[in-house]
């Protein structure tokens, strides 16, 4: 598909699923499909890049994750942080934009000073803005940015009547970051898994049958000409879009 007469959403989010059993399908253990999974992150941040996208968000761990075998834990931690150093270099060489969603203080404190020198390094990078949401639930969002503004009214910092749907957003992981515009899951399933909750309002749900090791740029593509086929109206009526058009 030629991508130059693709217009690209500008804040894509992505729910990499089906790593598991697209390893089980091969006689494999899970671990072979994290790895594989990790081939296939790395190729579609490129493509993101290559083609324009602004925003491109990846779920990489939920705060329910936690509960899968101690050891399928380890591994996708030890995956992480092999990711951040393998690729840090050439992220940054590419002018991408790290950031992290999520709660990072259950991780181990090397692993957070990575993780920040990293976000350090990429501030400055005015290219594809990569969001790596890791220990993120949704639900955890919502409530840490409601703690923030009890915290602010008891200060007498903020008045109750001042709150308002964007200043919850100003305190929500993704406060700089557009809501996404194209939710992607891939790996079969029809669910939000406690991704991003108040974010996806207004997102246009993608639900691909690939798991996530075989979503290649193809696949993304065609994610992306989908898309363009949305009318996106608000609450309005179509007729009211076609015409503000
Ligand atoms: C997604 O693949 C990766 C993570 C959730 C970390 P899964 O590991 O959930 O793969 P399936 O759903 O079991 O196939
Ligand atoms: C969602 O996948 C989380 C990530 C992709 C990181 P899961 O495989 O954990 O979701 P459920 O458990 O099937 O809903
Ligand atoms: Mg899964």
């Amino acid at each position: 598909m030629d991508t130059a007469l693709i217009t690209v959403p500008q804040h894509v989010a992505i729910i990499m699923d089906g790593n598991g059993r697209w390893a089980k399908n091969q006689n494999k253990p899970r671990v072979f499909g994290h790895r594989q999974g990790v081939e296939a992150v790395r190729a579609i941040v490129e493509h993101c890049g290559r083609i324009g996208v602004e925003h491109l968000t990846v779920f990489a761990f939920s705060s329910e994750n936690w509960s899968r075998p101690p050891a399928e834990v380890k591994l996708l931690m030890e995956l992480l942080a092999k990711g951040l150093h393998d690729d840090l270099d050439r992220l940054h060489r590419n002018d991408v934009r790290l950031s992290i969603l999520g709660d990072l203080s259950a991780f181990p404190k090397r692993l957070q000073q990575k993780l920040n020198s990293a976000l350090e390094l990429t501030k400055n990078n005015t290219g594809l803005h990569l969001n790596v949401a890791i220990n993120y639930g949704g639900r955890w969002d919502i409530t840490q940015a409601a703690k923030q503004l009890v915290t602010q009214v008891s200060a007498g910092e903020l008045q109750e009547g001042d709150i308002t749907e964007d200043s919850l957003s100003a305190l929500m992981n993704t406060a700089t970051t557009p809501d996404p515009d194209l939710l992607i899951r891939t790996g079969g399933e029809s669910r939000i898994s406690n991704f991003l909750l108040w974010q996806c309002a207004y997102a246009e749900l993608y639900f691909t049958d690939i798991y996530w090791p075989d979503f290649d740029e193809a696949a993304i593509d065609a994610a992306f000409a989908w898309y363009v086929g949305r009318q996106r109206r608000y609450g309005k009526t179509g007729e009211q879009i076609t015409q503000e058009a």
